[in-house]
């Protein structure tokens, strides 16, 4: 993108030069020569205004780009051991063990091998969660572990699991789970997930299933062995230096330090001091914590961290972007507020008409 003038924005979005330079004196932003390349921030404000949307692409050129962790989501049907699973996991953690227990709760943790690889677990299980972030455009998990009760077998909301990581285009690895129990039956789960089309490892294809117990915590080396397997199949990459590019897994209102969000940096390095804009929200990071709560000066790719400094308490699912200065973070911030509460009106002007005809 960058360097852009309001001769070639208008020409991309479609409007007059004009009305995008009515657009920069209503934002109290001087207007310049129509040939001065834009900011980043004012082109991506402009371009929200007129419902168009900004990529920001950065230069790799030069950038350091270095193998990162896989981020993971558990889903699974309901009861079926999700979340006894990710307490298993996260017990597995070298860090846990070292503090002698979990810390604190970050809505996401990161188990680290003996061999140095690492994972990074998401703790929000839930499909809504996991929609919703998807439909914001946050694409922040590489890999599903998709539980099935070895009881139970498919369930609903197993093959909703399945749907939703289909369509967000993320790799399944199936983690059978329960099979401490007398009732399991791990091939009965398999051939009933082969009859809905997931094409297992053992019958050619290239989903690979584990059998765990999260209760009696086997099979947990194997699952996290087939999700780093999954994760070099995938060659997962990012851009480690320049800003960071991050989502908001989860956001808390804390009483003595205000909104914190758990967040994730998809690439980039999110630094301490820096001014941001949080979906509408902006802020200055007055502090970063790690998953272990201890302070730290920077956030590189697939780390999960606790951001402290936001004016307001943003979504999951939002995006985390760097801006120069605070004054560009109020702009954009507004902007963002300004264009959200006209979609949502439109939204509730198209219900209202619908009702309208809907009566008639
Ligand atoms: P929701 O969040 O309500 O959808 O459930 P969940 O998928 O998180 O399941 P949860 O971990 O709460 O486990 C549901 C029940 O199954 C609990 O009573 C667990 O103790 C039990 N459970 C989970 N994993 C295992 C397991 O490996 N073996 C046995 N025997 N029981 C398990
Ligand atoms: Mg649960």
């Amino acid at each position: 993108f960058d360097g852009m003038t309001i001769v070639e924005l208008a020409k991309r979005t479609g409007e007059h030069v004009a009305a995008l330079q009515d657009i920069l004196i209503n934002v109290g932003e001087s207007v310049g020569s129509e040939f001065d390349p834009l900011s980043i921030d004012i082109a991506e404000l402009i371009a929200m205004e007129v419902g168009a949307s900004v990529k920001r692409i950065h230069t790799s050129e030069g950038a350091q780009i270095l193998p990162r962790p896989p981020v993971v989501t558990v889903m699974g049907h309901v009861d079926h051991g999700k979340t006894s699973l990710l307490d298993a996991l996260r017990q597995t953690s070298v860090a846990a063990k070292e503090a002698g227990g979990i810390t604190q709760h970050l809505g996401a943790f990161v188990v680290s091998m003996p061999s140095g690889a690492s994972i990074t677990f998401l703790d929000t299980p839930g499909h809504a969660a996991f929609s919703a972030m998807r439909a914001r455009g946050a694409a922040v998990t590489d890999i599903v572990v998709l539980v099935v009760a070895a009881d139970d077998g498919v369930m609903p909301q197993t093959l909703e699991a399945v749907a939703h990581a289909k369509a967000a285009n993320v790799p399944i690895v199936v983690a059978v789970n329960k099979c401490d129990k007398p009732a399991a039956n791990a091939e009965r789960v398999k051939i009933q997930l082969a009859s809905e089309g997931l094409l297992l490892e053992e019958m050619g294809g290239d989903i690979q299933v584990v059998e765990v117990s999260a209760i009696k915590k086997t099979g947990l080396d194997n699952l996290e062995e087939a999700l780093l397997l999954q994760a070099e199949l995938m060659n997962l990459k990012s851009r480690v230096d320049g800003p960071a590019q991050a989502y908001v897994v989860e956001a808390r209102l804390d009483k003595g330090r205000g909104p914190l969000a758990t967040a994730i940096v998809k690439a980039g390095t999110l630094v301490c001091g820096q001014h941001v804009v949080v979906g509408s929200e902006w802020g200055r990071i007055r502090a970063i914590r790690d998953m272990m709560g201890t302070l730290t000066e920077r956030a590189t790719p697939a780390m999960p961290v606790e951001i402290e400094g936001l004016k307001g308490l943003p979504m999951a699912g939002d995006d985390i972007i760097v801006v120069q200065s605070e004054e560009r973070a109020r702009m954009l911030s507004a902007g963002r507020k300004k264009k959200f509460e006209k979609d949502r009106l439109l939204k509730i002007s198209d219900g209202a008409e619908a009702l309208k005809e809907l009566e008639e």
